[in-house]
């Protein structure tokens, strides 16, 4: 029987280095190409114990117990204001997770909205104190924290300040949050106390400790839930549609629990319910590889085992809508996951008003953002879907602007307008909101109205 990868999420204020952290490890850019700096969806990559070991190197020593994880699968998560969805998502899926928080900067509004989605799943976590290569005086240098950390290396001053930011920033927020918390070279017991790990993302110094605690904590995990063991049909979400050459439409997703097979039938949500689909094709991402910014090409295997990425290569994909709840399921079983999908589907529609705009986004994730982000500023959503735009969608909208000329908008995100729609849109004088960034698209969509109502 195999083991389950214990699934790893990196939580976190908006720009305290999560991305930029698995980067490091990965030896990655995703960071520095996400449209405006940050993160919009949830990410995933497998680090296998081989690479955990390698980094580590003689540090495992200080976890007096042996690995005998699988490696890990580190799901990212956005952390601007607007994704609190899909923070809650990667929450939920994790077993274990690390919280990023900007040594210099402190607890912020989501740090403090992480740390309550992990109090409430109970999920044990670690603290990344990163940008410590910002403290004034600090000599920051790749490689393990505990050798860098003394008299001989930084200057007293240096040594004071990380003291002071280590405990006004990060240990005392976490005290008026209800948790006992050091720097993990002092802690004596992992189980009462929150380990608090100092690095950077820039310079690497730190990430051999933050990789060694986190395995440890990983182990411990496995250890106490006997239930790691794999079995069952394989659970998970989708990350996103994609035009694969070759293979036509594949889904990108997480497995979080059960074995796929190839032969096997996909149930996933689509617009009209769900979509069943016989699967051709599972392929793996190379170890290291974020799933969203492969910089290899995906392997074909015969079975997958959670937790772990997969491309899905099957008839039908078209619209398969990104974000929604997936099984793999044998034929004799796809009722059984078809009530699943069904029931988890509804629980997550997004609800609308009488009359307003249309809204659309590329996944279920950000959909919910921009729904919550133009609900704050009193925008009125008669429509909200995920996909492209059609001449439909337009002529619809057309009859929304007869209500009220301030419904004739569309607010999009990431998704393609279709040729035809572009007319139809021309034609009607349909006002179009289309961005990859979803502050920037409210920030728009404010302006004109207040354009508007003058
Ligand atoms: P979101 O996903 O948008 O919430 O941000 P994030 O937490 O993933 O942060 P990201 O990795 O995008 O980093 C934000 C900015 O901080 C970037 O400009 C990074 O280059 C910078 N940064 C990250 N880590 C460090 C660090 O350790 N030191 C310094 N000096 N800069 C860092
Ligand atoms: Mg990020
Ligand atoms: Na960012």
């Amino acid at each position: 029987m195999a083991l389950r990868c214990p699934i790893v999420s990196v939580l976190g204020h908006v720009d305290h280095g999560k991305t930029s952290l698995l980067d490091k490890i990965r030896k990655t850019r995703v960071a520095s190409r996400e449209a405006g700096g940050i993160t919009q969806h949830i990410g995933a990559s497998e680090i296998p114990i081989d690479v955990i070991k390698k980094v580590c190197g003689n540090l495992l020593q200080m976890l007096k117990a042996d690995l005998t994880i699988p490696g890990l699968l580190v799901i990212d998560t956005p952390g601007h204001e607007a994704f609190t969805s899909l923070r809650k998502r990667g929450g939920a899926l994790a077993d274990i997770a690390i919280l990023v928080v900007d040594i210099n900067e402190g607890f912020k509004p989501q740090t403090i909205e992480a740390v309550n989605i992990l109090r409430q799943c109970k999920t044990p976590f670690v603290v990344a104190a990163n940008k410590i290569d910002l403290i004034p005086g600090w000599n920051s240098k790749e490689g393990p924290f505990v050798l860098n950390f003394n008299e001989k290396n930084q200057h007293p001053n240096a040594l004071t300040e990380f003291e002071i930011r280590l405990y006004e920033n990060v240990i005392k927020p976490l005290n008026d949050m209800g948790f006992n918390a050091d720097l993990f070279t002092r802690v004596e017991d992992i189980t009462k106390t929150v380990c608090i790990i100092p690095v950077s993302a820039k310079t690497g110094e730190g990430v051999p400790d933050l990789l060694m605690m986190i395995a440890g904590l990983a182990q411990r995990f496995l250890e106490q839930n006997l239930n790691l063991n794999v079995e069952g049909h394989a659970k998970g979400t989708v990350l996103e549609v994609k035009e694969e050459r070759g293979l036509g439409k594949t889904i990108d997703a997480i497995i979080y629990d059960g074995i796929a097979r190839k032969g096997e039938y996909l149930v996933v949500g689509g617009p009209d319910g769900v979509v069943i689909s016989k699967i051709k094709a599972l392929l793996k991402p190379k170890p290291l590889d974020e799933m969203r910014n492969p910089r290899d090409k995906f392997k074909p295997v015969k079975e997958v085992v959670a937790a772990a990425g997969v491309k899905i290569a099957a008839p039908n994909l078209e619209n398969v809508i990104a974000g929604s709840p997936l099984r793999i399921v044998p034929e004799d079983k796809i009722e059984l996951a078809k009530e699943e999908i069904m029931k988890e589907i509804e629980e997550s529609t997004i609800e609308t008003d009488d009359e307003g705009i249309l809204i659309k986004a590329d996944t279920l994730g950000s959909l919910e953002a921009l729904a919550n982000e133009l609900r704050k500023i009193g925008v009125k959503i008669k429509k909200a879907e995920v996909g492209e735009i059609s001449k439909k969608d337009v002529i619809e909208v057309a009859s929304f602007k007869q209500v009220n000329p301030l419904y004739g908008a569309i607010v999009t995100f990431n998704t393609k307008i279709l040729p035809d729609a572009k007319r139809e849109i021309e034609k009607y004088g349909i006002k179009l909101f289309e961005g990859n960034i979803i502050y920037k698209l409210v920030e728009d969509y404010e302006e004109w109205l207040k354009a508007e109502l003058e």
